[in-house]
């Protein structure tokens, strides 16, 4: 394909990748969740997962970042493990051209019904991001919202190997002095930004020193009506705890902090 036709949707594998039974310590809600904790949301809870995720960044923070690392006008724009559209749903009116690609079929629905409300027209493909069907230099940004993330957790033993497969699809996707552009936690329920557990934080540290990226952090703070509001969109994605924290604390706006790591394509 060359780099002008716009990507085709490969084959659908119904397998999932990672292992099913793996505890795994991932989000900062600071209890212990299950692989399919996750994977059952993205499954079956993506209209509840949209809802949260409308109501973060109220600030705007996160499209401001990316158009100061990378202005739009004029630039394609590939999104891996887009969910249900919140990249392409804020960079489909600045780009020349957007593609999403997600793993779970009801993200990708949810995503299709989000992208109608917004009368966009980007492709979806279902696919999965370590082997990313797209020529090589197709992209002039390539996006992954807190998605890699997860691959840390799933795969405790060899998480290297598959972020490192994600990271090198990144690069070959991207078109020589692309950008490349990751998303991940830095904490929901937190003032202050640091990984919310050891295990990110050696996965954003080996992205620094080995990958080459630039870190940067921003708030993406969550804004509810009240605080019921708030525990009753977050606490089947974040927990008990983050539940008693937002009551605790009064947060009708909930802090969450953001890190965007940055890196040039060769
Ligand atoms: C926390 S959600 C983030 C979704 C979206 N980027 C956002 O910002 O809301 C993580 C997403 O990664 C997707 N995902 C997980 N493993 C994947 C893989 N191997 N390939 C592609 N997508 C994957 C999930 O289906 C889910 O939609």
């Amino acid at each position: 394909m060359s780099r002008g036709s716009t990507p085709r949707p490969p084959a659908i594998s119904t397998k999932h990748p990672a292992r099913l039974t793996r505890r795994v310590f991932l989000f900062p809600s600071l209890e212990r969740r299950t692989v399919d904790h996750f994977i059952n949301i993205y499954s079956h809870l993506a209209r509840e997962y949209h809802d949260m995720i409308a109501m973060e960044d109220a600030d705007g923070n996160v499209l401001a970042a990316i158009e100061q690392a990378a202005p739009l006008r004029g630039k394609r724009v590939l999104d891996i493990g887009s969910g249900t559209g919140r990249l392409p749903l804020l960079l489909a009116p600045y780009a020349a051209q957007v593609v999403a690609l997600d793993l779970h079929r009801d993200m990708l629905t949810q995503h299709a019904a989000q992208r109608k409300r917004a009368r966009g027209t980007w492709p979806l493909v279902q696919g999965d991001m370590r082997r990313l069907p797209f020529p090589a230099g197709w992209a002039d940004v390539v996006t992954a919202g807190w998605a890699i993330g997860h691959l840390r957790g799933w795969y405790a033993d060899d998480w290297k190997t598959h972020i490192g497969m994600v990271l090198n699809e990144m690069q070959r996707a991207a078109a020589p002095g692309g950008t490349l552009i990751i998303f991940e936690t830095l904490t929901t329920g937190s003032l202050t930004p640091a990984p919310p557990t050891e295990e990110l934080a050696a996965y954003y540290a080996w992205l620094e020193m080995d990958w080459g990226f630039a870190r940067q952090a921003f708030r993406t703070d969550y804004q509810f009506a009240g605080v019921e509001e708030a525990v009753a969109h977050t606490e089947f994605f974040f927990g008990p705890e983050l539940a008693a924290k937002i009551r605790e604390n009064g947060w009708a706006r909930l802090p969450e902090w953001t890190g965007m790591w940055l890196k040039r394509a060769a």
